[in-house]
């Protein structure tokens, strides 16, 4: 990551200085010739898939583009945004940013509502929209979304006796047990019951906000400013999460991000695991492990009187205010973000789209049948308190996720978890 951040700085410094130049012939470049930089993913299917459209939409329109590379972590992605957004650098274009970044990006963004006519920005998910409107400016378009959901062995389930997936994390506890032990004792010395997310990042962040709520502990901070992290539900959530640590997910699972997990379960050493849609396309390919023999289902509920809890995620375009070539990059990101290319995506990539028409086409079934219930998933999934704390939230969250970080590694009681993240937050909405 380091390097990536060394790299993107020269090229920042690089490009800087050419571009002063070009600015000044040229203030704002429109047609063909232009190169268009835009910050997103450019490792593994999903950066070759960006980069297969990208070379598409250059091929039509004469332009180029140059992706530069984000870090696979969402809270590392942030931070080397920052740096272009404090530095208002024309040095990207356009960004690929998340959906509980409208508040901190929307200074830095176009309007996109002058890209896109009225029944254009009807079609996408009104909840989305919503979200990544800020005081009146559409933020970011949306491009594809996401929710936590669980991935579990048919096989396995099958082969110890289990008829269906589990309802209930303490469910969940005692099928990984189960399984794992029996795994184990039969030669597969490194199987696990359970991987999830627990590296202190965005990542863990997600993973907790459906721990707390499906207790029923709310989510940090309502909509109505209340901070309500400190309550005996939540608290019991992130214990219920610490007493698996060493049990059914392995030590190591405090550093993982979601590509660890993936890893693990992919290589067929997992009954079960938390993860966004992704995996799943990943999962299927015939060179994976598992492919086959898993099944994707909603997260457990925490208790008998618990509830089901999905992190709403997902990821936008923006247009940067400071870049020279506002136009031509809007041109991209309406072609990265076609319902041809949404529908390809969820095809090649599983990754749900935004248009919700999309989800009862033909091809998109096919291949993801589980896609059906995921509108409904969708629907009850939980946002983290982004809209609420608008340019602040990445203080909350980095206050929560380092806090629980500490809860699953053993290093702070869940008491002192809530009440160190409670402080912050009552600071912030003050
Ligand atoms: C996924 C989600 C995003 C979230 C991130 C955390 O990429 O789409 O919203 O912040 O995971 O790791």
């Amino acid at each position: 990551m380091r390097s990536q951040i060394h790299s993107l700085r020269r090229n920042a410094i690089r490009c800087f200085g050419s571009l002063l130049i070009a600015s000044l012939i040229t203030p704002t470049v429109f047609g063909a010739g232009t190169t268009v930089r835009f910050a997103g993913d450019s490792s593994g299917t999903g950066g070759a898939f960006i980069k297969k459209l990208c070379d598409q939409w250059a091929q039509k329109t004469g332009n180029k583009v140059e992706i530069i590379s984000r870090p696979q972590d969402a809270s590392a992605t942030l931070q080397q945004y920052q740096q272009y957004w404090a530095a208002k650098s024309a040095d990207v274009d356009a960004y690929q940013i998340d959906v509980i970044w409208q508040g901190i990006v929307a200074p830095h963004a176009v309007d996109l509502k002058k890209y896109y006519k009225d029944d254009e920005v009807k079609a996408y998910f009104p909840r989305i929209i919503e979200n990544n409107t800020v005081k009146g400016k559409l933020v970011s378009i949306p491009w594809f979304t996401d929710a936590g959901v669980l991935y579990y062995r048919t096989d396995l389930l099958e082969k110890y006796g289990y008829k269906e997936p589990p309802k209930t994390w303490e469910e969940l506890d005692e099928m990984a047990k189960k399984i794992q032990e029996g795994e184990r004792n039969s030669g597969k010395r490194d199987f696990q019951g359970f991987v999830f997310q627990g590296k202190a990042s965005e990542s863990v962040t997600c993973n907790a906000i459906e721990w707390v709520y499906s207790y029923g502990g709310g989510v940090i901070i309502e909509p109505d400013k209340k901070v309500t992290i400190n309550n005996p539900n939540a608290i019991k959530a992130l214990q219920t999460a610490k007493s698996w640590v060493g049990t059914i997910s392995p030590a190591g699972v405090v550093t993982y991000g979601e590509e660890e997990a993936r890893n693990v379960w992919q290589a067929g050493n997992a009954a079960f695991m938390r993860n966004w849609p992704y995996a799943y396309a990943l999962g299927q390919d015939p060179k994976s492990a598992v492919a086959g023999k898993f099944d994707v289902t909603v997260l457990p509920k925490g208790g008998d009187n618990g509830k089901n809890a999905a992190c709403l995620g997902g990821w936008n375009l923006m247009v940067s205010t400071y870049s020279k070539a506002q136009d031509v990059a809007a041109d991209l990101v309406r072609y990265l973000d076609s319902s041809d290319a949404q529908k390809q995506r969820a095809v090649e990539l599983s990754l749900l789209p935004t248009l919700p028409a999309l989800y009862a086409d033909s091809d998109v079934l096919a291949k993801n049948p589980w896609f059906k219930n995921m509108l409904e998933v969708l629907k009850n999934a939980i946002a983290r308190p982004s809209t609420v704390t608008g340019a602040d939230y990445n203080q909350i969250s980095t206050a929560f996720f380092q806090s629980v970080n500490k809860v699953l590694s053993g290093g702070q009681s869940a008491q002192d978890a809530v009440k160190e993240v409670e402080k912050v937050g009552k600071r912030l909405v003050r």
